[in-house]
């Protein structure tokens, strides 16, 4: 988004969101009433898709690129490492942001927000998002929980400057929030590897649950879109791709696999295998189906070089892809043969027609969850 004279930076972007559809007109006093600006701090990092890296904007530095910041379709990271990392530089993690505008807005369009709900948000994050709920359905009928102490009291203070008091909770989402439940709607604006249980108990049969959803395989995600049946059980396709940071408590922790790969590995004899290119290895939807059929795997892509990890085992799989398209160099070490199963779950989807997230759903019962292509008849544990 950038400023110009027909308006200012805020109605440019709110014109962008509804000309795209990621606003629906219902959204639209919302939206114009909850300035984004008004919950991002002094000094914020934005993210750059091009670069895939971030941009900082420091409000003290330069109030009008800072405020065009605030109103570009970019994500903006507001804290690192939950909070250990100081200072102007980027940190090793984003652990807390303000969401892309056209996906709070797209998902907020998907949760419908119809009059009469109460309103579970999981990751308040700025609090922008808990506003915008509250300018749609009043602050009496939405709850926020955010984990980290810090961004809840600035969550907190930015809301009550906006007017707005909903009930933000500090604690750890996973929990949702029983002492307000049940709920209508569920948003989770951070991402799961598993559904918490207690978001299905805490929504009342018919109410529905948002979440990003993904596997340990690979940060990427897909939006689930499950409802809440009479039985307990909740279930519901996946919408579309997205990106979120990981719930804590879900997080992978990558010294699991530090005694996988032995230092002098290069050693190990290497196989040209197949004629998987990195581009198909890497693909949007190759990478969330792969995550759904490679039970407790993880991959690793770093320039021409993808490792994958067991988590069960210490079976792991270097491919060592060549500049020019060719078959990958490919090591294999473990009880598990990783290399083996990855290409026979390529060719699986690739017969199946190279189905996207959206045709993939899941269900959530209190005994765990499972995902499902197509339909539910047909269900694999995940
Ligand atoms: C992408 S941000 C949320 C964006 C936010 N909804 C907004 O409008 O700015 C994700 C947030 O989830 C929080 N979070 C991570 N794990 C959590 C957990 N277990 N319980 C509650 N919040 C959590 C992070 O601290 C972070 O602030």
């Amino acid at each position: 988004m950038t400023d110009t004279d027909t308006g200012r930076p805020s109605d440019e972007l709110g014109r962008y969101l509804l000309d795209r559809g990621d606003m629906t007109s219902d959204w639209a006093v919302p939206f114009a009433a909850v300035p984004r600006a008004a919950f991002l701090p002094d000094r914020m990092w934005v993210w750059d898709m091009e670069t895939q890296g971030t941009e900082l904007h420091d409000k003290q530095d330069d109030l009008a690129a800072w405020t065009r910041a605030a109103y570009r379709d970019a994500p903006i990271v507001t804290q690192w490492d939950d909070g250990r990392h100081a200072g102007s530089t980027a940190g090793r993690l984003a652990t807390s942001s303000a969401s892309m505008p056209s996906v709070v807005l797209s998902m907020l369009r998907d949760l419908d927000v119809v009059d009469g709900v109460r309103v579970l948000e999981i990751g308040t994050g700025t609090g922008w998002n808990a506003g915008l709920l509250c300018a749609r359905r009043g602050e009496a009928n939405v709850v926020t929980v955010e984990v980290d102490a810090q961004v809840a009291a600035t969550a907190r203070t930015a809301l009550g400057r906006a007017g707005l008091r909903p009930a933000v909770v500090c604690g750890d989402g996973a929990a949702g929030y029983g002492v307000r439940a049940p709920y209508d709607r569920v948003i989770a604006t951070v991402g799961v590897r598993s559904v918490p249980y207690a978001w299905i108990e805490q929504t009342r049969p018919g109410g529905i649950v948002l979440t990003p959803w993904g596997t340990h395989y690979s940060n990427q995600e897909a939006l689930a879109r499950l409802t809440v049946d009479e039985d307990g059980t909740a279930s519901g396709p996946f919408l579309r791709p997205v990106e979120f940071m990981t719930l804590r408590g879900q997080r992978l922790d990558w010294g699991r696999f530090s005694g996988h790969v032995p230092e002098d590995y290069a050693s190990i004899p290497a196989v040209r295998r197949s004629c998987v290119t990195l581009a198909e290895l890497t693909g949007t939807a190759q990478q969330f189906v792969c995550g759904l059929r490679m039970h407790r795997c993880a991959q690793v892509v770093n320039g021409r070089r993808v490792w994958l990890f067991d988590m069960d085992s210490t079976s792991w799989v270097l491919a060592e892809f060549p500049e020019e398209d060719g078959p990958p160099l490919v090591r294999q070490l473990g009880p598990r043969p990783l290399w083996d199963e990855l290409l026979c779950v390529l060719e699986w989807w690739r017969r199946g027609g190279s189905p996207g997230p959206r045709h993939f759903g899941l269900t959530v019962t209190p005994n765990g969850q499972s995902a499902w292509l197509l339909d539910r008849a047909n269900a694999w544990v995940v």
